[in-house]
């Protein structure tokens, strides 16, 4: 059977629609909100608005890159949470009408279930898909996970973080910097013409699989105050080195756990996932890790690491081929479930 499967995504500053033909992408749109740069961070009233300005626009473009007609979609998968309420209630307020509109089955997406099902996702370049059970790193703006994966719904939590996301420490650090929000990717374009190794920040010592980054965001912090008061300029000129610095000493964080989870479990196919996936570092340890260690790595391309609704169709896609219908009752959730 042919299933269209339309996704929306609405969680945080992202507003985005895609339209999967069973797991095969047929369009993919995201609006990028660009009001929360001189911010330091999302507001959630700013991004709520924006949602409600950029989801019928997003909707039909996903529609015409995809060639079909509402007539056309068997159901509609939205992100009940976890995220900001007002920006979930305006995708999910959206997917109750289109269902009841049309008649079709509603699915409710966990979005950090379907960051790590984004793994499945299949287009023009899709190769390889992970195996059954493989690890997850799942690294967000809002979430730090080690996941064991036993299957498309069977996962246990091996790790999380206690205090900060890595993607929380990337953005702190960069507005430390005085970089706009969200600092991570820019982090990570300085970070290439730096020296990993010029400055030195502590590893938190969290026992087992969990991590922090409360500490470094501090460390950070005092750092360069002491600095500062030698030289008001210090950041500017030094600004490649530390943020390589940064990213080195975040990557390293996230695959020590990592390996130790690989160590301990035996499982060696390793993903990551998330906006933080998206990282130069990241992605570069992670092949480094392949060649030394013999894991096979799956790293996702870049339109799928960050907030994405192909991820979320595809979760829906899944859920549909079980009837995991949810009531047009529901509502969103804002925290980890
Ligand atoms: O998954 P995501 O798009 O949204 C959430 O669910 O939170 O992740 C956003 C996070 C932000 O903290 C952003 O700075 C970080 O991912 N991020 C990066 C990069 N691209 C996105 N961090 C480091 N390097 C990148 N290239
Ligand atoms: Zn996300």
């Amino acid at each position: 059977m042919s299933v269209n499967i339309l996704g929306i995504e609405s969680s945080c500053d992202d507003t985005s629609a895609a339209i999967l033909n069973k797991r095969k992408i047929l369009a993919n749109v995201t609006a990028n909100q660009q009001i929360h740069k001189d911010f330091g961070g999302v507001v959630p009233e700013l991004a709520s608005r924006a949602h409600q300005q950029n989801i019928i626009p997003v909707i039909d473009k996903a529609f015409k890159d995809a060639k079909l007609n509402k007539s056309d979609i068997h159901a509609i998968a939205f992100t009940n949470g976890p995220g900001l309420l007002g920006s979930l209630l305006v995708g999910a307020s959206f997917a109750k009408s289109f269902s009841l509109a049309l008649n079709i089955p509603l699915i409710e997406i966990n979005h950090m279930h379907a960051h790590i099902l984004a793994h499945f996702i299949e287009d023009d370049t899709s190769k390889d898909f992970p195996e059954f059970p493989f690890l997850c790193l799942t690294v967000s703006g809002g979430h730090t996970q080690i996941m064991l994966v036993r299957d498309y719904f069977d996962m246990q939590l091996l790790g999380n973080t206690i205090d900060d996301a890595a993607g929380e420490a990337f953005d702190k650090a960069a507005k430390i910097m005085g970089l706009p929000y969200p600092g991570g990717p820019l982090v990570d374009k300085l970070a290439k013409d730096g020296n990993p190794y010029a400055h030195k920040f502590p590893h938190p010592k969290i026992p087992n699989l969990d991590f922090s980054f409360s500490g470094l965001k501090t460390s950070i912090l005092y750092y360069l105050r002491d600095k500062l008061k030698i030289d008001e300029n210090y950041i500017e000129k030094n600004k490649n080195d530390l943020s390589a610095s940064i990213q080195h000493t975040i990557v390293e964080i996230l695959m020590e756990k990592l390996r130790k989870a690989a160590n301990e479990t035996g499982i060696k196919q390793v993903a990551i996932a998330g906006g933080v996936s998206a990282n130069s570092g990241l992605r570069n340890a992670m092949l480094a890790e392949e060649k030394k260690s013999g894991w096979k790595v799956f790293i996702p391309k870049f339109e799928y690491c960050t907030d994405n609704a192909a991820m979320i169709a595809v979760t829906g896609y899944f859920k549909y081929m079980r009837g995991d219908f949810a009531g047009r009752e529901i509502t969103p959730y804002t925290r980890y479930k």
